[in-house]
């Protein structure tokens, strides 16, 4: 039951590394259990998420080693076996559903807990369950969990209803071993998914059409272990830039990709920031005529909603009107009364938030009650006047790396508190 204390006011200075990807080391890690032998992945963050993961798949039959320090796993497989999750290993991370892929091409059959209910939104499975049937697997659910069994995988032409990253990530693992075409149309284009297309085909999968709406899968036999680098985390990217914005700093990214943050940076500009990129690091330095912005969230490249929420943090004190339209998911505005209880001026009309700027935070005790809406009380504490406590903290620790440190690195006042009482 740690806890933040943050004492605002300071700008931040200096140079960040961006870690590995949360988003795409999970899915990566778990592909790992479609070759036998030794993977080695390189720039894998430690996080809660990830430590979980690893877990689900060593209780799968890997046998797995992490360097933290380095950010090095190795993954080695050799039998993999079909078993009951836990429930108490599934519920905390949704991502667990991705092992169904591996499991479908490899055994033909996955026994995965039915993920429940999530804070952002309903967060159903139906489109991956239905890729599946499409791909001749019988689905049953059975106590809360999902039964799955196919003799034999087959090809398939198959529309997702929706953009879905997941469902993208679990068919694209499902299809690389088997034999025939399967053709995905309205796929996502996130380059987390464009980074698990990489390593697939590292590992020999015929895949094409990564970064496309239509990915082409041409079955192989077998796919070999090899070792790979994760891509660097672009949620962690943008969640930096606008602690910088919102402190008036002079902030660097490095070990970063400009382009995979380009809707963040185009909104900082517009919004009177400085924005300078290289080949791979970003700066940012307060510019002139501050203004609010309007930005909706979108499938990639638009603008992630994983940084609305870090977003409207900004927008509460640039000068003038900002406007938020969530459009992924049904249930992302638990922040709100965080940020208002910090002095935030915000209405939520259905999916879209009116944020009043220019207003002077002050420091209030708040808590967190998601990972996104985690960071956004992090950014506005920043920003604001006094000293601000910020409660349930594990919430961050589940994607940011050493968050604490990095800050600090760049001349902020925060202080991790260990054993709260709530
Ligand atoms: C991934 O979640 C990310 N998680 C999320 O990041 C991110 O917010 C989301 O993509 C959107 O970018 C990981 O990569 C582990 P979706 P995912 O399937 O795959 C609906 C973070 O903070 N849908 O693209 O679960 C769904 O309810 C996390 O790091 C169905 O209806 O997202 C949502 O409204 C939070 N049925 C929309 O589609 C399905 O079968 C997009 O969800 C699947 C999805």
């Amino acid at each position: 039951m740690d806890y933040y204390k943050i004492k605002g006011g300071k700008k931040l200075r200096g140079e960040i590394k961006i870690s590995g990807a949360k988003n795409a080391a999970l899915p990566i890690i778990v592909a790992s259990l479609l070759a036998d032998g030794e993977t080695v992945l390189k720039n894998v963050p430690d996080l809660m998420d990830i430590r979980t993961i690893i877990r689900v798949i060593e209780y799968l039959g890997a046998e797995t080693e992490f360097d933290r320090e380095n950010h090095i796993l190795k993954i080695k497989v050799s039998k993999i076996k079909n078993g009951e999750m836990p429930y108490e290993l599934v519920k905390t991370m949704r991502a667990s559903v991705y092992v169904m892929g591996p499991l479908l091409a490899r055994l033909g059959e996955a026994d995965v807990s039915l993920p429940g209910g999530c804070a952002i939104g309903e967060r159903p499975v139906d489109i991956h369950l239905a890729g599946f049937e499409a791909m001749g697997v019988r689905i049953e659910l059975e106590h809360g969990n999902i039964k799955a069994r196919a003799k034999k995988l087959a090809p398939a032409n198959f529309t997702m209803r929706q953009i879905s990253v997941g469902a993208t990530a679990n068919l694209m693992m499902a299809s690389v071993l088997t034999s025939g075409k399967t053709v995905l149309e309205n796929c996502a284009l996130e380059p987390d998914i464009v980074d698990l297309g990489l390593f697939l085909k590292k590992m020999g999968a015929n895949i094409s059409g990564l970064g496309t709406e239509r990915i082409t899968i041409e079955g192989v036999k077998k796919l070999t272990p090899v070792t790979y680098t994760i891509m660097p985390d672009r949620i962690e990217a943008g969640t930096f830039l606008l602690a910088g914005a919102i402190t008036k700093g002079d902030v660097t990214l490095t070990d970063c990709v400009p382009e995979h943050i380009q809707s963040l940076t185009d909104l900082l500009k517009e919004s009177g920031y400085n924005i300078e990129t290289g080949k791979n690091t970003v700066r940012i330095t307060p510019g002139k005529n501050q203004k609010g912005f309007m930005i909706k969230t979108l499938p990639y490249p638009g603008f992630p909603t994983d940084l609305q929420a870090p977003v409207m943090s900004l927008a509460s004190i640039l000068p003038g009107i900002s406007v938020i339209i969530e459009t992924i998911f049904e249930n992302r505005y638990t922040h709100v009364g965080e940020l208002r209880r910090l002095g935030s001026d915000i209405s939520i009309e259905g999916n879209v938030a009116i944020v009043k700027g220019g207003k002077k935070l002050m420091s209030a005790p708040i808590m967190m009650s998601d990972l996104r809406a985690g960071a956004s009380l992090v950014i506005a504490a920043l920003a604001a006047k006094g000293t601000t406590e910020i409660r349930r903290i594990y919430h961050s620790d589940r994607g940011y790396e050493k968050l604490t440190e990095k800050l600090s690195a760049l001349g902020a006042d925060i202080k991790r508190v260990k054993g709260g009482t709530f």
